[in-house]
């Protein structure tokens, strides 16, 4: 099965960028060697886990770091992108651990050798545990501690880094970990989600300003994840119920951050539940960013449901990935292009895009048709955003490699390379080869031309 393109299409162009991404607890392990990270007490709690797992080893990716930056340059990716550990690079007292950063240092340096450009991500989700000690991110002092970490890094890594993500999704870091508890640290209610975004949103700006002074010369920005939202019928309180859903999770993060302030839903939380904003916050949230990256998975069906106001549906018949994610790939072009319609947006990257699918794994192949008709499929979305105008400068699979899901453990598997766990022998699969002969093929057509 292959990956195909209209040949007039944009992302056929050389300078249209394409990368795989992983993410640093996900794929790491050697947690011996970093300090305690909220995810770390959260798996270690009863039922967080579906499968009762960890990211103590993960892929061994700490070990296995040359070998798995050979599999990314035998993709023939333009980039890779990553995160840093931020518990792995600080000690204690908030200086760096040169072990920590030494380790990522080879990494960037390796991946300039390879002329691969390195798109790094400061936060995804690893706080350190300590911070979370003195109330993580509900503490307005957990984003100064972020600037901070930024400052010592960004030095660290000097001129190595192609581009600079502050926070991976901070809707999930804000809903999941601090809403409605289904990430670490597990914390709920509204008040607390709400608070949350708001450090994660101050501590975003705060490293954009920060950047600005450290690394002028890279494209900075944040990564998104949207997804559009649609009433399950046409009644009244669906369509309202759809629109709270697009408040809550689409413009709780984009109205402050491309326009400095929070959306209506503002005005209709209690009182009690609002963030606590102080003079001078929202400018340095509206930062100008270099970039926006939007992780694109599935669309949201929503109805009206008395005790929480809206409820996610899933009707019946509809094409589902493992994550029970319904796979819908022009609602990639319909969030951009709506989200362009209603924004001045800087370019826009897809920092994931991606399904865990069964991957028909066996005798030392994998062949995962229905991943490869997942990218062909998002693909043809992104290319039609294009289009459609919106400005779209790149694209990342995710995931390089299947890894720790989270909460999902390791039981959901995204990678386009298959990893064997007990021995963790890496196998590309059907779709990891796919997308390897649809980029290669991109250049192949360039030098033809030139
Ligand atoms: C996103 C996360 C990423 C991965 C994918 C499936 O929300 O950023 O780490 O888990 O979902």
């Amino acid at each position: 099965m292959k990956i195909s393109l209209p040949a007039t299409s944009s992302l056929q162009n050389a300078d249209f960028t394409f990368g795989v991404a992983t993410a640093a607890f996900q794929i790491e392990g050697a947690a011996e060697s970093r300090l305690e990270c909220i995810w770390d007490i959260f798996c270690a709690k009863p039922g967080k886990i579906k499968d009762a797992s960890n990211g103590l080893v993960a892929c061994k990716h700490y070990e296995l770091w040359q070998q798995d930056l050979d599999l990314i340059e035998s993709l023939g990716v333009d980039a890779y992108r990553f995160s840093i550990s931020w518990p792995r690079v600080i000690k204690r007292d908030g200086s760096l651990n040169p072990i920590g950063v030494d380790f990522y240092i080879k990494i960037l340096d390796s991946l300039k050798e390879r002329g691969i450009k390195a798109y790094v991500t400061l936060y995804h989700w690893d706080l350190p545990q300590h911070m979370e000690e003195q109330g993580g991110w509900l503490n307005r002092q957990t984003a100064y501690l972020f600037r901070d970490y930024v400052d010592l890094i960004t030095k660290a890594f000097g001129s190595r880094v192609y581009s600079y993500a502050t926070l991976n999704e901070p809707f999930c870091s804000a809903y999941l970990g601090y809403e409605v508890g289904i990430h670490a640290p597990g914390l709920v209610g509204i008040a607390n989600g709400k608070r949350a975004a708001h450090h994660l949103l101050l501590a975003h700006g705060l490293a954009m300003q920060v950047l600005d002074i450290n690394s002028p010369n890279t494209l900075n920005g944040i990564v998104l994840n949207v997804s559009p939202c649609f009433a399950a019928t046409d009644s009244a309180k669906d369509q309202a119920a759809a629109r709270l859903v697009d408040q809550r999770t689409n413009q709780w993060f984009a109205q402050p951050l491309l326009e400095g302030r929070y959306p209506d839903l503002f005005d209709e939380l209690n009182a009690s539940d609002r963030p606590p904003i102080e003079a001078g916050d929202m400018a340095i949230i509206a930062h100008k960013l270099d970039f926006l990256g939007i992780n694109y998975y599935t669309r949201e069906m929503v109805a009206y449901d008395d005790q929480l106001g809206a409820q996610k549906v899933y009707p019946d018949g509809l094409p589902l990935t493992d994550m029970g994610w319904e796979i819908y790939p022009q609602g990639l072009t319909e969030i951009l292009v709506s989200l362009d319609q209603q924004f001045d947006l800087p370019p826009i990257y897809i920092t994931e895009n991606g399904a865990a699918l069964p991957d028909g794994y066996a005798e030392g192949e994998a062949n995962d048709v229905r991943r490869v008709a997942y990218f062909q499929s998002h693909l043809e979305a992104v290319h039609r955003a294009i289009e459609q105008g919106v400005n779209v400068q790149g694209y990342f699979a995710w995931s390089l490699m299947d890894n720790f899901e989270w909460a999902e453990g390791y039981v959901k598997r995204f990678g386009i390379v298959h990893v064997d766990y007990a021995t963790q022998k890496r196998t590309i699969k059907a779709s990891g080869l796919a997308y390897r002969d649809f980029i290669g093929q991109r250049y192949s057509k360039k030098a033809k031309v030139s």
